[in-house]
């Protein structure tokens, strides 16, 4: 049997590698790793760590692309490809613009898909936008459907998606076995020399829906929480996207109890997690780590397919608001009580070994 694995963006990659290892461990099945790379600077580092190398790069990035540049650039790319290795599968994940094309291409060639991290929605077509349409259309085409969880499963049945659906945990938890590592030395040295006697909030946020004034919300609750509140500082790695960091800078620079870096390498990343007081985030794939790593996360969205970490207890939904981002994340730091409850919430998002249930799916029934 031979799986091809498209990706392209980060979250992709980190929650796509262990997988990918997990299939190469398997003798009855070829692995084909192909990146659309709709990021180009961010990908390379993570594939780096996991010890893979792609067989091809359709190398799609432009600064400044739009949705129609990646969609369009991926499914011409994609075609011969596809032609020329006749896949028994594609493998594709989530909801970015890759994951659609790359479906669509492979439907367009017959060639069934399978649907990693399928059935998360907030039916809202424009929140998360445009994944939410991304990953509803991922849906249609797919064969195969890997739900992270039963919550996202129910939402698969509830829109008639009854066949090849399978609960597996998500993959990214399976991703710590290679990155969480203990007495961990930071390759951003910054982060070695950090004041023990602080708390750090760990904050990334970067959506194309909070591009604009609800950054600037955020930004500007930020800035407040440090100014008002002593021992509180923050760590921020920012996209590299020029549309967010305009805005970052501007606001959150040239601030002493902000340290605003370029993107961390996933080791650093994930081991900071484990290591800062709370996390700030618009990020699908924090609200997913951070139950696993005891850390609360206040989210920086008006909604979220991600309710399993709200309903534990981890994750609390702040909004785009400045005044509802200060006074949600000024309860979390000022009750004890609080912050204890979310830190212990149970990690909803599996054991680990989402990758080794995938790979004996397909084994079995391909
Ligand atoms: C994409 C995904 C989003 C995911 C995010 C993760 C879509 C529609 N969106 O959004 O779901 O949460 O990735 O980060 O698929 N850039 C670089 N180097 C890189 C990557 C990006 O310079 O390695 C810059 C480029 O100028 C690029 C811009 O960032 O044009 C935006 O990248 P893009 O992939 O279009 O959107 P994201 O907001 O990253
Ligand atoms: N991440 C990282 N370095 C960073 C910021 C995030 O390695 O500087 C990791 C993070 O731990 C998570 C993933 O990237 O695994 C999330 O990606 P992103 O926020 O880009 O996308 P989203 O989760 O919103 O789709």
């Amino acid at each position: 049997m031979k799986v091809m694995v498209v990706f392209g963006t980060r979250p992709e990659a980190i929650k796509m590698c262990p997988l990918i290892l997990e299939l190469k461990s398997r003798l009855s099945i070829e692995t084909v790793v192909c990146l659309s790379g709709q990021h180009r600077d961010l990908i390379a580092p993570i594939i780096e760590c996991f010890g893979i190398k792609e067989d091809y790069n359709l190398d799609i990035m432009k600064r400044n692309q739009t949705l129609s540049d990646i969609t369009t650039g991926i499914i011409e790319k994609l075609k011969e490809i596809l032609i020329n290795e006749k896949p028994n599968l594609v493998l594709v994940h989530g909801d970015t613009t890759t994951s659609f094309a790359a479906a669509l291409a492979s439907f367009y060639e017959r060639i069934p898909v399978g649907h990693v991290e399928a059935g998360l929605r907030t039916y809202d077509r424009y929140s998360p936008y445009p994944e939410e349409i991304n990953r509803q259309m991922i849906a249609r085409i797919a064969t195969f459907h890997f739900a992270p969880t039963k919550n996202n499963r129910d939402n698969l049945i509830k829109e008639n998606i009854k066949e090849n659906v399978y609960v597996t945990g998500n993959t990214v938890i399976d991703a710590f076995k290679t990155t969480i590592k203990a007495n961990y030395i930071f390759e951003n040295d910054l982060l070695n020399n950090l004041d023990d006697s602080n708390k750090y909030i760990l904050l990334t946020a970067h959506r194309r829906e909070n591009i604009g004034q609800p950054l600037i919300n955020i930004c500007n609750a930020v800035k407040k929480i440090v100014n008002n509140n002593k021992g509180f500082n923050v760590i921020y790695p920012v996209h590299p996207n020029p549309k967010v960091r305009d805005i970052v800078y501007s606001i959150l620079g040239n601030n002493e109890k902000i340290l605003l870096t370029d993107p961390l390498d996933v080791l650093d990343m994930h081991n900071l997690m484990g290591k800062c007081f709370l996390i700030m985030t618009d990020s699908g794939g924090l609200q997913e780590e951070a139950p696993a790593l005891k850390k609360p996360v206040v989210v920086l969205r008006k909604e979220t397919e991600r309710p399993e970490a709200i309903e534990s207890g981890t994750a609390v939904l702040a909004g785009i608001e400045e005044d509802k981002i200060y006074n949600t994340v000024i309860d979390i730091i000022n009750n004890s009580e609080i912050y204890g409850k979310m830190s212990n919430a149970e990690n909803p998002y599996g054991d680990g070994n989402a990758s080794k249930r995938i790979a004996d799916i397909l084994n079995e029934t391909i």
